[in-house]
């Protein structure tokens, strides 16, 4: 049996805790805590501007931004501002909690310099987590072996024989069908607006499907709001007053298009998501999005499925097709088995098609309302195309795939890119090691993102002193025939030409399209700028010339005009009315 002594009795007594004790622990324990709060609070990087208040709070910056981009829908009109306020080319945000800052630059010259030529960095991570969902897709790898293997497999697939002859076609067919239910529209509105963002929406949907899967697949979404709305008796659409937009009823569409439909979204919600991977494991728990992926698999592998008996039998068409192809070269030169059953080809085709309707469609919007919202625009465009494709004009008739596509037009590649200078929306990379940007340090691990709406592309550029540029940047050539005094906010495409002669003639022999005549990132630029950029100029250039060869866009009302947008993987307009009439 244990026993206490009388000595173990004093000094348990000794150690009951006194007020002093308390005192000196309390004082300890608020001091530890002070240090870690200060620890963890927002340590800003020596040399780059920041906003002082947000170095005081734990959340940093990030509770400003989200209240703001709760109202706004859009990071990069908060990032433009934090340029603005500390009326820097470079400085830094806190974001995330306990991690390092992000930076902002805003300086196309440096940003073109960092995107083009520095191997110091690559695609962010920022981005790459918050594709997760996309599984084994190109685009959220950083370039190395796995990004270069996929790469080759769809390599065939911006050639110009394959945009020319298998997507260009889709392009054109689709475009009738979208063409189809707007004339539909406005005849059952009689003279009154109404939205065609879902039409432009699907007609991208449909464009990237038949792109993949080709005539494999034979469901669209634009076909059954075609259907629907043939069958709506003029009684059964409700009107109001001539400038009250009419609705028309939506169409439900297969589900493996509306997981193609969604996927956008959920990726534009976990980039934006304070803690991304949790935000994805969370969600990947959940039914709604099991459904969407579920679905992607079940048809995905369908698909695979018929292509590779395509391929089989010597047919290689479609998008699926080719890359199956280039997996069977691949395997022969390696000397091993096709690997056809790898998820590669599903999420590698299935993050292309995400990647591009979302993206072109959005692009269509704002050019249907900036053509709206500048009449005299147009109206030179429609004369650009009825004088350029004279042949067709004079035979009554739309003109054909192989006319558009032959068409110089660089009157409509400069209204294209005028529209993309003014939505681009911010492109980001990731430091490999520490550097150096503008003179200021950049460590390992670094999330830059490059302003392309504030100083130097919708306002005069930010004054930099060019010692500080870095080495390539100052030898690089410069273009100095931009215009930054005439208001670079107003939606001007004659800014891209550049005149033959001393008329006013926007046609192929007045004007040259230059489109490196200023500042674009909307496509970002070197080794990881936009893969499907091709294939984006010849949707908007084929839609959008039949939409103004076809109908005149009518002023729509201020209500319905607003040029606010939603910032995603794209900015896409928050409205998109249109008022037609037939030409
Ligand atoms: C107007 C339409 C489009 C816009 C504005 C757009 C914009 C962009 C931007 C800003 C990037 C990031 C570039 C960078 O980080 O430097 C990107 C990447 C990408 N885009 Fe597009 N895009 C469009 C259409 C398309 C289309 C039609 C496709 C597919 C056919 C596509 C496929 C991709 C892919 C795969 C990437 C990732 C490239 C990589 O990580 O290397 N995009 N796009």
């Amino acid at each position: 049996m244990m026993s206490i002594s009388p000595h173990q009795v004093i000094s348990a007594f000794d150690e009951v805790p006194t007020v002093g004790h308390c005192l000196v622990a309390c004082i300890t324990i608020t001091s530890v805590l002070y240090g870690l709060y200060q620890w963890l609070l927002p340590n800003p990087v020596p040399g780059i501007a920041f906003n002082l208040e947000a170095t005081k709070s734990l959340f940093g910056d990030a509770p400003g931004m989200i209240k703001e981009v709760s109202v706004t829908g859009e990071f990069r009109v908060w990032c433009a501002k934090q340029v603005k306020k500390m009326d820097s080319p470079i400085c830094q945000v806190f974001i995330r909690p306990f991690s390092k800052p992000w930076i902002l630059l805003a300086d196309f010259r440096e940003s073109k310099d960092v995107l083009m030529r520095r191997k110091e960095f690559d695609k962010s991570s920022f981005l790459s987590d918050g594709m997760e969902c996309m599984g084994s897709f190109h685009g959220i790898y950083p370039t190395g072996d796995k990004f270069k293997w996929n790469r080759q497999l769809i390599q065939d697939l911006m050639t110009t024989s394959f945009l020319n002859n298998h997507v260009g076609p889709a392009v054109y067919s689709k475009g009738l069908d979208v063409m189809k239910l707007f004339e539909m529209k406005m005849n059952l509105a009689k003279g009154r607006p109404f939205s065609v963002k879902k039409d432009f929406e699907y007609a991208s949907l449909d464009v990237m499907i038949e792109f993949a899967f080709g005539k494999n697949w034979v469901h669209t979404a634009t076909g059954p709001q075609v259907e629907l709305l043939s069958k709506l008796g003029a009684s059964e659409v409700k009107f109001d007053a001539l400038d009250q937009p009419v609705s028309f009823p939506i169409a439900p569409i297969m589900d493996f298009l509306e997981s193609v439909y969604e996927a956008p979204e959920i990726v534009e919600k976990t980039i934006n998501a304070i803690m991304p991977k949790l935000q994805t494991w969370w969600w990947s728990k959940q039914s709604w999005y099991k459904k969407i992926f579920d679905e992607k698999e079940r048809i995905m592998k369908e698909q695979v499925a018929i292509a590779v008996n395509n391929y089989r039998s010597g047919h290689v068409k479609t998008g699926i097709e080719h890359m199956l192809m280039r997996e069977g070269a691949r395997a022969e030169k390696e000397g091993r088995e096709p690997d056809f059953g790898s998820e590669v080809f599903r999420d590698e085709m299935f993050g292309d098609i995400v990647g591009g309707h979302h993206t072109t469609s959005g692009a269509m919007m704002w050019l249907a309302k900036y053509l709206t919202d500048w009449p005299q625009i147009q109206s030179k465009l429609r004369l650009v195309l009825y004088e350029t494709l004279s042949t067709a004009k004079e035979e009554n008739r739309l003109f054909t795939f192989e006319e558009i596509r032959r068409a110089k037009l660089p009157y409509l590649d400069a209204v294209i890119e005028e529209m993309l200078r003014i939505n681009a929306v911010t492109v980001t990379r990731e430091a490999l090691c520490d550097t150096t940007i503008l003179g200021c340090p950049i460590k390992k691990g670094t999330q830059i993102f490059f302003v392309s709406n504030g100083p130097g592309f919708l306002s005069p550029s930010i004054p930099t002193d060019d010692s500080k540029r870095s080495e390539t940047s100052r030898a690089a050539k410069l273009n100095d025939k931009w215009d930054e005094t005439h208001d670079l906010t107003l939606f001007d495409p004659e800014r891209w030409l550049v005149r033959k002669n001393n008329g006013e003639g926007l046609l192929e022999d007045d004007v040259d399209f230059d489109g490196a005549a200023g500042p674009q990132l909307a496509f970002g630029l070197g080794p990881r700028a936009c893969w499907g950029r091709r294939l984006a100029h010849m949707e908007t250039k084929t839609l959008i010339a039949m939409l103004v060869w076809n109908f005149r866009l009518l002023e729509t009302p201020p209500a319905l005009s607003s040029h606010a947008g939603f910032e995603g993987i794209a900015r896409v307009p928050q409205q998109c009315y249109l008022r037609l009439s037939k030409i």
